[in-house]
């Protein structure tokens, strides 16, 4: 089963997490940078590293730290991005700047985004693979800075259209997750597949954040996360673009702050307009053209294994 695919794979993370990115001093700020790692989290993009490293026909053990380099990028812009989302709930605890303080986050974040970069070195393959890796790596880290900002700015501006905020999404989420799954490929010199496993991870990684746009709104306790922050931050979620787009008049979008109730009546209305369904319809129709993008891997249980991985990106509850 997909789930204990998952799970047996997410311990090799876990054990290899512990290695790499011990507690030192000042033991605050690694406690700070580990406190989000420790309080758990799905770990898809690792595993997806591990299975993508199977589906090419690599020896898996010798790319581990590439998957915890993607899972230690993944949590330092988690750290930062729940400073600028004002969140203060994720995997069930209190986010790192509120746990904290904010000038102890960003350096948290600052401190896992250089250890993901040494930890990506000690991947035992051809030295100049690795070069090219964290040249993948680096640049992905700059598109989702450029994803992110692009969230934020999109809040002020009155109309966002829907290929915006795809190209948004496929900086802020997808290239990580492309990355993830195209980075073996690269360590092992495997060329021919790096262009379909990154082209798969784009696809699914715009699904998933179309996902998780849902989630905000459908989530509640589920989710670990604060329900319906994007709607009080204002985000311009595919949801709400359809929204607008209906002439779905949302009250409490954009006000910074609601009640239980607001966010009920809000998604409700969501609900009603057919805006969340479209997203989910949307949410799907990029996996299924992820997934054909693997056709030209050989056929294998791993490959198996990311096509149902991809389905679950975009019907997972949390
Ligand atoms: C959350 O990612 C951030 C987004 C890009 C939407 P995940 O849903 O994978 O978060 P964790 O790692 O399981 O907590
Ligand atoms: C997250 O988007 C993207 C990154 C972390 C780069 P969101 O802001 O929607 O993620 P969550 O919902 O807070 O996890
Ligand atoms: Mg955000
Ligand atoms: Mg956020
Ligand atoms: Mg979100």
């Amino acid at each position: 089963m997909l789930k204990e695919e998952i799970i047996k794979r997410a311990e090799i993370i876990n054990g290899a997490i512990s290695k790499y990115l011990p507690i030192k001093e000042p033991e605050v700020l690694y406690r700070a940078a580990r406190h989000l790692i420790d309080a758990g989290g799905k770990r898809l993009r690792p595993v997806m590293c591990l299975i993508a490293a199977e589906a090419v026909g690599g020896d898996v053990e010798k790319i581990v730290p590439a998957a915890v380099a993607i899972e230690t990028i993944h949590n330092f812009t988690l750290i930062h991005d729940d400073i600028m989302d004002r969140d203060e709930l994720r995997r069930g605890v209190p986010t790192v700047h509120v746990a904290y303080d904010e000038p102890t986050a960003i350096l948290a974040g600052d401190t896992l985004f250089a250890e993901a970069f040494k930890t990506l070195t000690l991947c035992a393959v051809e030295a100049k693979n690795i070069v090219k890796a964290s040249r993948m790596l680096a640049d992905v880290c700059v598109e989702i800075c450029e994803g992110q900002y692009l969230d934020m700015s999109f809040e002020k501006r009155d109309v966002i259209t829907e290929s915006e905020y795809i190209r948004m999404v496929r900086k802020k989420t997808a290239v990580l997750i492309a990355s993830a799954c195209a980075m073996p490929a690269v360590l092992f010199g495997m060329d021919e597949y790096e262009k379909p496993l990154w082209n798969f991870g784009i696809y699914s990684g715009i699904g998933f954040q179309i996902h998780d746009d849902v989630l905000d709104v459908v989530g509640k306790d589920k989710i670990g996360k604060d329900w319906g922050s994007d709607i009080v931050e204002g985000k311009k979620t595919l949801i709400m673009i359809k929204a607008m787009e209906l002439g779905v008049d949302i009250e409490i979008f954009g006000k910074g702050s609601a009640t239980k109730e607001e966010i009920e009546e809000a998604v409700e209305k969501l609900h009603e307009c057919g805006a969340i369904d479209y997203a989910r319809k949307k949410a799907k129709e990029f996996v299924e053209m992820g997934k054909k993008e693997l056709e030209v891997l050989p056929n294998s249980k791993a490959r198996s294994l990311l096509i149902e991985l991809a389905d679950y990106l975009v019907t997972r509850e949390y």
